[in-house]
């Protein structure tokens, strides 16, 4: 058999830690498969005496993880530390500048610096690959970038934060309010200790900019993505949901304006919507995964499968290794970065939706009129006006309704009119219906 594709390891938690258990159960699967074995000829984390639950001592150990990236005996770098910069990038940096390939699940760091990292990459020659930092196990980039590789892709969206997922599901089934929720979540393991990443869209955002990038081949352009997170939902938003035939899940979503008006343009926005029973995605519950790709010969496809924990994305990690010691070393976003364009932002005010706002009022008279009084002002119809609920304690009101079809930029100037009332104890929610 050819000589092994030599790899390093860099950070031994989660993913590290699963990545060595697969090689090690799967490792004649994979040598035959790859046509070579993989083999680890380093590992490096900061804690050298931490039980990790895999015996560490047939590995050599190096306590400087930048020192990986110069060795001679090393093929790739496999990066598990995760965040965007410090040590992570100051790796990555140094493997491809040696002329090492890298394979890394940070989505973070690919969102931020994918372009660079990828030009470094193609001025070496050396393989770059994130299959992990995506959705998990779920083989989407590959799917995008070599399955869907002959379509024009009109959108890409979907589920992309498994904690978001889970609490929205549990709040769903359990009728309980957010912070329970995520309370039991992180007490499960399910929500990280500092769980604002996640809960705010972050996290989700940077996978849908690599999607974004990916499919539309444009360059990856974080700060246009706009982002809202789930903290903000209640138990009564899903159950007001629930009446109309709707579930919450908090959506990724990049979408070419060219697709449907010719206009071009990317609009990349996370935020959560409301989700029709029917549609594929609301049936994905609990901490799964789940992404959408529409393309113009391919149809509908469904990408779906657990997005984290430690099997499902080392298995997206050895992937990458196995398709590297086969000699697959394509470019990162398909094409040359110089050849990936730079996609105007789309005017996120001309998309079209339908929009579920929930106003939280104080108990008194003139209320409701005050609000329509806004909505027609701006323009917006009104669809349904689903529920005057009855005053809480404190005499607060949630007012629920959902429009017509229209220009997000309506429902933006009849909230801009309501900006300041003192009807409102604070400020309105608006998701929207995806269609
Ligand atoms: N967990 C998932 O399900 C999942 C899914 C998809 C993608 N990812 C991504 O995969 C990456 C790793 O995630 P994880 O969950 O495995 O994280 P983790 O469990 O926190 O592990 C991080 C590892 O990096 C090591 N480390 C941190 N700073 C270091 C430094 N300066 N020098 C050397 N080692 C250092 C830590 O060492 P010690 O153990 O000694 O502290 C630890 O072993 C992140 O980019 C994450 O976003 C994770």
């Amino acid at each position: 058999m050819a000589q092994p594709l030599r790899i390093a390891l860099a950070g031994l938690g989660t993913v590290g830690g699963g990545v060595i258990r697969l090689i090690e159960t799967n490792g004649a699967l994979i040598a035959r498969r790859a046509g070579r074995p993989i083999e680890i000829v380093a590992v490096c984390a900061r804690d050298r005496g931490k039980d990790r639950g895999v015996d560490l001592s047939r590995y050599p150990w190096e306590d400087d993880m930048t020192l990986l990236a110069g060795r001679e005996d090393v093929d790739v770098v496999v990066e598990l530390v995760g965040g965007a910069d410090g040590p992570a990038l100051a790796l990555a940096r140094r493997t491809l500048a040696a002329g090492k390939g890298l394979v890394t699940a940070n989505k973070a760091m690919i969102a931020h610096h994918g372009m660079e990292l990828a030009e470094a990459a193609e001025k070496a020659g050396a393989p770059l690959k994130f299959e992990a930092a995506v959705a998990g196990g779920i083989p989407v980039i590959k799917g995008l970038r070599e399955g869907a590789a002959a379509n024009r892709v009109a959108r890409v969206y979907g589920i992309l934060n498994g904690t978001c997922n889970y609490i929205l599901s549990t709040m769903e089934r359990s009728g309980r309010d957010f912070a329970e929720v995520l309370k039991d979540a992180q007490d499960l393991g399910y929500a990280e200790a500092d769980p604002a990443f996640d809960i705010e869209g972050v996290d989700a955002a940077h996978k849908l900019a690599i999607l974004a990038g990916i499919a539309f081949g444009g360059r990856i352009d974080f700060a246009a993505m706009e982002i809202a997170g789930i903290t903000r939902i209640r138990a009564a938003d899903i159950a007001q949901a629930a009446a109309l035939g709707y579930k919450i899940r908090l959506i990724g979503l990049a979408e070419s304006e060219g697709a449907e008006n010719g206009m071009g343009g990317l609009f990349q926005r996370v935020q959560p919507c409301l989700v029709p029973r029917e549609h594929p995605l609301a049936a994905v519950d609990g901490p799964t995964n789940a992404v959408v790709v529409e393309g113009n010969f391919s149809g509908r496809l469904l990408f779906q499968g657990a997005g984290a924990g430690d099997g499902p994305t080392a298995s997206a990690v050895v992937a990458d290794l196995i398709d590297i010691a086969r000699g697959d070393t394509g470019m990162p976003f398909s094409v040359p970065v110089a050849e990936l364009e730079t996609l105007a932002r789309a005017d996120s005010g001309r998309r079209r939706a339908r929009a579920y706002l929930r106003f939280t009022v104080a108990d008194r008279p003139g209320v409701l009129a005050e609000i329509t009084a806004a909505m027609r002002d701006a323009g917006v119809s009104i669809e349904s006006l689903i529920q005057q609920g009855r005053p809480e304690e404190g005499g607060e009101v949630l007012v629920a309704m959902v429009t017509h079809e229209g220009p997000e930029s309506g429902v933006a100037h009849a909230l801009a009119l309501l900006e300041g009332s003192a009807s409102l104890t604070e400020p309105p929610l608006v998701m929207p219906l995806l269609g």
